[in-house]
């Protein structure tokens, strides 16, 4: 997937387009929450299952709540434009800290969907492993400790050769392009974050103890506002 296949949606556009994927296709779409109308939510609060609503329920901070109603509703829009059955009919089986799948004739079609503070985003995939991350930027002060938790010795090198003020951003580049391999594979993060690193130009993932890139993947990175990082990662070969 190449940083042109991810889009900004109109969410009116999804409902009415059918976007048919056929094999080996994917597709990203993202959206931002944070000016959107409070009935919005509301109505795409219809679309979502009953675990969903119970979940959404859940939230404290209301925008919290709002972008992971939004962050749902896309997903079922974007999987309905693929499959062509209405949103509100997908059903997903959801095993704990495993990747969800959707269920039924169209369980071919794979999909992984973020949210974060005011950014929402999910990717579909035919008959692909698929991952993606989105988060927003935050200047962290402490983010060598962070990373120390996070990355291997060659990613904690390349953020503590970079400028002070370089540091958040590369980390989180680093962080979504980790999140996007993990959940692309389905572990989560049951994997330990430091037994690979990703690699910049080209885009990569070296597992510990190899000297080359992992083969068959492909991964896209793009900067939807200037305080949001997303990264999708696709497996391509079976
Ligand atoms: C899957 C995981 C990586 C998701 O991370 P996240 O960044 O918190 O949340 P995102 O919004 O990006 O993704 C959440 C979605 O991932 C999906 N997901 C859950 N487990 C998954 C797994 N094992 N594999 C793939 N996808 C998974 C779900 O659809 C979930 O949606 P929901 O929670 O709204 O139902 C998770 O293992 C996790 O707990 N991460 C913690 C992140 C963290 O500690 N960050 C610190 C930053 S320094």
């Amino acid at each position: 997937m190449s940083p042109q296949d991810v889009h900004f949606i109109d969410p009116a556009a999804l409902a009415c387009g059918a976007q048919l994927l056929s094999s080996g296709q994917a597709q990203a779409c993202l959206l931002a929450t944070a000016d959107l109308d409070p009935a919005q939510f509301e109505a795409w609060l219809t679309l979502l299952d009953e675990h969903e609503r119970q979940h959404a329920a859940r939230f404290h901070q209301p925008r919290h709540r709002q972008d992971y109603i939004a962050a749902h509703a896309l997903t079922r829009l974007l999987l309905s434009a693929c499959c062509g059955a209405p949103a509100e009919s997908l059903q997903f089986h959801r095993p704990p800290d495993e990747k969800p799948r959707l269920l039924g004739a169209d369980a071919v079609l794979r999909f992984s969907l973020s949210h974060t503070d005011g950014m929402v985003a999910c990717a579909v995939a035919h008959g692909q492993d698929i991952g993606l991350d989105v988060e927003a930027m935050i200047e962290a002060d402490d983010v060598l400790d962070t990373a120390q938790a996070a990355c291997t010795s060659a990613e904690l090198a390349l953020i503590e050769a970079a400028a002070p003020d370089a540091r958040s951003s590369l980390f989180l580049r680093l962080w979504t392009l980790k999140e996007a391999f993990l959940k692309a594979t389905g572990e989560g993060l049951s994997r330990p974050l430091d037994s690979f690193s990703v690699q910049f130009d080209p885009l990569a993932v070296i597992l510990v103890g190899d000297h080359r890139p992992l083969t068959g993947w492909d991964f896209a990175q793009i900067f939807p506002s200037p305080r949001h990082i997303l990264a999708v990662a696709t497996r391509c070969a079976e």
